[in-house]
């Protein structure tokens, strides 16, 4: 029986178009864009220019403000270190939210174990950030903020333009973790008061191995990478072109129909969780007015999180939490409050272009089906 894929937010499939797009870059126009010195690199550069600029009017923002990385992990990694390095001058406090992704946290900790200080602030129990808290909570020597645009557990949208103007107001950097944003929704950094923006090719429906950082005008991140001073000297090492081109051509049919898919994997969102409420013992993870349209977070009681779990992926690939953390409990959903039991008897969908009302339907029954079994 072929599995049902509602796990989106761990990774999209790569558009069929997109596909299409990165052929002739792999063994064709296969130069490399640094070479300079002769047409089939030259090629390659202007394809490379080309997808940059079109990354950036889909940003709100100028082309040589997007960086090309291998994804958002390095993006953040970059944003993080890159700036705290360049301006370790001016203070040594970082601030973020406890439902961050890893590749927030992890980079923040290991500055926080090198001279930095860290406040890593906890979430109301809808998952949203309290203004209040964490406006006392900037202080004159904070370095950075980091809060992330969406959630990819529970789908929350933090309140960034705030954020954002908090920060502005005090002359402080914000970062933000765009991955679960971008392609889903119209987002300029820009606007938001963001100075430093990841973003992530694989959850667009674009290839794996491929995101950027969007840097706002004045803000210079030390280089986290270095070589060959591609990127402007930011980020060493040869261009993947073909990569690059398929997240130009990814963002490209997002801009077309985000839109649609929002309102329709909305719907979509909408009957999945009545069906999974009319089953009984179902609770919500978070806000649901302040989420994406394609996530839903649930808990269900009266079961183990494992043999829940064990029963769903006969059927459906689903997730109890990030795929980065898989096996251990999600610190997101203990941020909300869940006990490590709750935790795991959670369940992430994460809807998407293909998904079908059928295949909703399909999963309300296969959990209803789980939960006879397990309640018996
Ligand atoms: C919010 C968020 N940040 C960062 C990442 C990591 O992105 P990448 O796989 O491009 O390194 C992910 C994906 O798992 C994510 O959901």
């Amino acid at each position: 029986m072929a599995t049902t894929y509602l796990d989106h937010q761990a990774t999209t499939p790569c558009d069929p178009a997109v596909v299409a797009a990165m052929a002739p870059y792999w063994s064709e126009l296969f130069a490399n864009p640094s070479s300079g010195s002769h047409r089939p690199g030259l090629e390659a550069a202007a394809a490379v220019d080309l997808a940059r600029c079109s990354l950036a009017r889909h940003l709100g923002v100028a082309p040589q403000q997007v960086v090309f990385t291998s994804g958002a992990t390095e993006a953040n990694n970059l944003a993080i270190k890159g700036l705290v390095e360049a301006r370790r001058q001016r203070g040594r406090h970082l601030l973020t939210l406890a439902t961050e992704h890893r590749a927030v946290l992890e980079p923040l900790r290991y500055l926080a174990g090198h001279g930095f200080e860290l406040t890593v602030l906890p979430v109301q129990p809808d998952g949203l950030v309290d203004l209040n808290r964490f406006s006392e909570a900037l202080r004159d020597d904070t370095l950075l903020v980091s809060v992330m645009s969406a959630n990819n557990e529970i789908g929350v949208l933090q309140p960034l333009a705030a954020i954002g103007a908090l920060c502005r107001e005090r002359g402080i950097a914000l970062h933000s973790d765009g991955a679960q944003v971008f392609g889903h929704q119209a987002i300029h950094p820009g606007e938001l008061g963001i100075d430093l923006f990841s973003l992530s090719g694989h959850k667009l429906y674009g290839p794996k191995g491929i995101g950027a950082l969007v840097i706002a005008p004045g803000i210079s991140p030390a280089p986290q990478q270095h070589g060959g001073g591609q990127e402007g000297g930011l980020r060493g090492g040869t261009l993947p072109v073909p990569l690059i081109v398929g997240l130009q051509r990814a963002a490209e049919l997002a801009s077309h129909d985000w839109e649609e898919r929002q309102q329709r994997l909305g719907g979509l969102r909408d009957r999945l969780l009545a069906g999974l409420l009319e089953l009984g013992g179902v609770q919500l993870n978070g806000s649901l007015k302040h989420r994406l349209a394609h996530n839903l977070n649930i808990q269900v009681e009266g079961v183990d999180g494992n043999q829940l779990h064990r029963a769903l992926r006969r059927q459906l690939a689903v997730s109890g939490g990030s795929a980065c953390s898989s096996g251990s409990p999600s610190h997101v959903l203990a941020a909300l409050g869940l006990s490590p039991a709750k935790a795991a008897a959670s369940i992430r969908f994460g809807l998407g272009r293909p998904t079908t009302a059928a295949e909703i339907d399909l999963a309300v029954l296969v959990v209803a089906a789980a939960l006879n079994e397990l309640r018996g």
